[in-house]
């Protein structure tokens, strides 16, 4: 129970569960990146938890570094146009760059973004999403570690936002559409 509940229709993904999965990611990119010179560029503000957890859960050294980018506004369509407010604190030449997003929709943040750091001439990019929409992509990108799968609705929670709302809630679920007027 919590603060939110009268505005969620459903819960998708329990505490407990998420936690689970995020184990997994976090056991299979310690498989992949053993050797490797790892930065974990969490997209704010989106990611936030989703990286904290996951950053406990890679048994590696690795660093972290955070990017803050805006493509919305406060309503739940992409506009396509993608603002930097915050970049990279740290050069990337010659690391291996995990990209660590919420979630991944029309895919046109981490498109964008995926473009601007290869530029860089990282050694490596790869992507890791907690969530993902197939549904709605636009643009041609895949993440190579991906949490779940969830049909076209409007979540939040685990660091998601309606507006800037509901971030803080422990689980993920569905937002009623009257919440947002739909
Ligand atoms: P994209 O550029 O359309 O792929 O959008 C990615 C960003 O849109 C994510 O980082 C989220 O901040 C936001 N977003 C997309 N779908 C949802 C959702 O269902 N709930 C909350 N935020 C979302
Ligand atoms: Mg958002």
């Amino acid at each position: 129970m919590s603060y939110a509940d009268k505005d969620i229709e459903r819960v998708l993904f329990t505490a407990e569960e998420l936690k689970a999965r995020v184990a997994q990611l976090g056991a299979e990119i310690t498989r992949d990146y053993r050797g490797k010179d790892l930065v974990l560029v969490g997209i704010l503000r989106g990611a936030y938890i989703f990286m904290s957890e996951l950053a406990r859960q890679i048994d590696l050294p690795c660093e972290a570094d955070f990017m803050s980018v805006s493509s919305y506004g406060s309503g739940t369509t992409s506009t396509g146009q993608v603002r930097i407010i915050k970049d990279l604190s740290e050069p990337v030449e010659g690391k291996d760059l995990l990209l660590v997003e919420d979630i991944l929709d029309t895919g046109n943040t981490l498109y964008y973004l995926r473009e601007m750091l290869a530029a860089r001439r990282p050694a490596s990019i790869s992507v890791c999403a907690l969530l993902d929409k197939p549904e709605r992509r636009v643009k041609d990108i895949k993440a190579d570690y991906m949490g779940f799968t969830i049909p076209d609705a409007f979540v939040v929670g685990y660091g998601l936002d309606y507006a800037e709302h509901y971030r803080n809630l422990p689980y993920i679920g569905i937002v009623k559409p009257e919440v947002y007027g739909g």
